[in-house]
């Protein structure tokens, strides 16, 4: 069993560990990095690996069935290097966000086919938590009755990447490099997540903005040109023809109050938790003898695969064929428009539609 990472930055070394952890007898490790100091780094931590100065380098050698390649790069390479490992007869695992654009995620997914290959994501992250699993099991349980809403708010007041956060990776700040701001950082995850419990078969952003709030520390030596805070209105249609509209707002900068709120709303009952990082309860709600009661229930992940292993061990069990959360191919596809609808719907004012498993269109209202 090999695997190739393609980057050896912040994201490649914790895809290593990972691999790591599976414990695979007899495992490959190779990594192709241009940055010689960033090959070093990851040689001191990671010395099993062969290293190569390019993803063609190292991807030259024939491939085996279930070779897989992890493309941990910034994202205006992915679509580039994910097409390359592809084509090389290899699965691919492609950091989140999968690509820049819709033309090149329908380019990619055409490429996976055309290869007989798997094209997963990396959004999977935070699936597979016991307290989605407790999430999950209450809106199938039909607990919550007619599901009509969900709440799907983050806002953080100072946590850009190129900035707060990891400031040496500047290129987070560059669309023209990362594909846009928070919406590329964390939509790929809070549509992993939305997508995942409503499993719906169209999306639609019926209103959508963008912005761009400044501080005195905003960078003027690199371009600066990413949305920090974003809100949209959307339409799940559910399989059974059922709506739930979903209050969705991102935020990695803004002057407003910093807070989250993550809710499904149904007509018998409630269940609010968590995704991320700030607790481990899952809060059910429903009615008791005409007032509000509320189970908590702590859900705390006690597996030895915390969620920074999640991509690489759900995407391993995909490839091995056993059941697995790994996001792939048409699904991949999907969230990732998802993103793209919203800027589409930001951008022009007219709202988008993705339906499963078709291009999106335009709505007409
Ligand atoms: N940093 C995080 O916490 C984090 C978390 C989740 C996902 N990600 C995602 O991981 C990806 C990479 O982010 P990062 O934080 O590791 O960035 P980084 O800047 O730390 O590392 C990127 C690495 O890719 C290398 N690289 C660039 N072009 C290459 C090429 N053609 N071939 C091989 N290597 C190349 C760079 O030299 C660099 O070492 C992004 O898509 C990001 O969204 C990052």
């Amino acid at each position: 069993m090999r695997f190739y990472l393609i980057g050896a930055g912040v994201i490649g070394k914790t895809h290593a560990e990972a691999i790591r952890k599976l414990r695979i007898e007899g495992v490959e490790l190779c990594v192709a990095d241009p940055n010689p100091s960033a090959l070093a780094g990851f040689a001191e931590l990671y010395p099993e690996a062969r290293a190569f100065s390019s993803a063609e380098e190292m991807l030259a050698a024939p491939a085996a069935d279930d070779d897989i390649v992890i493309v941990g790069t910034p994202p205006f390479t992915h679509c580039r290097l994910s097409r390359l490992a592809l084509e090389s007869g290899r699965h691919v695992l492609c950091e989140k966000p999968l690509v820049m654009n819709r033309a090149e995620a329908e380019e990619l997914l055409a490429v996976a086919k055309a290869h007989d290959r798997l094209l997963g994501c990396c959004s999977v992250r935070f699936l597979g938590l016991p307290k989605m699993d407790e999430v999950k099991k209450l809106v199938q349980s039909g607990a919550l009755g007619d599901i009509y809403k969900a709440t799907f708010i983050y806002r953080g007041q100072r946590s850009r990447p190129g900035v707060e956060y990891q400031p040496e990776s500047k290129w987070f700040l560059d669309r023209s490099k990362s594909g846009g701001g928070i919406v590329m950082d964390w939509g790929p995850y809070d549509f992993s997540v939305l997508n995942e419990l409503l499993a719906p078969s169209s999306v639609e952003v019926a209103a959508a903005w963008t912005s761009k709030p400044q501080t005195q520390i905003d960078p003027t030596d690199t371009v600066y040109d990413v949305e920090g805070h974003v809100g949209a209105m959307l339409n799940y249609r559910l399989k059974d023809g059922k709506t739930v509209w979903v209050h969705y707002e991102r935020a990695s900068c803004t002057h407003g109050e910093a807070y989250h709120h993550v809710e499904i709303e149904g007509t018998l009952g409630a269940v609010r938790w968590s995704p991320y990082f700030e607790s481990d309860e899952v809060v059910y709600t429903r009615d008791r003898n005409g007032e509000p009661e509320s189970a908590i229930t702590l859900a705390v992940n006690e597996s030895e695969f915390g969620f920074m292993d999640h991509p690489v061990a759900f995407f391993y069990r995909k490839v091995k064929g056993e059941t697995s959360q790994a996001v792939v191919n048409e699904q991949a596809l999907f969230n990732f428009l998802c993103l793209q609808a919203l800027y589409d719907c930001a951008e022009t004012g007219k709202p988008q539609r993705i339906e499963r498993g078709t291009r999106n269109v335009n709505v007409r209202i």
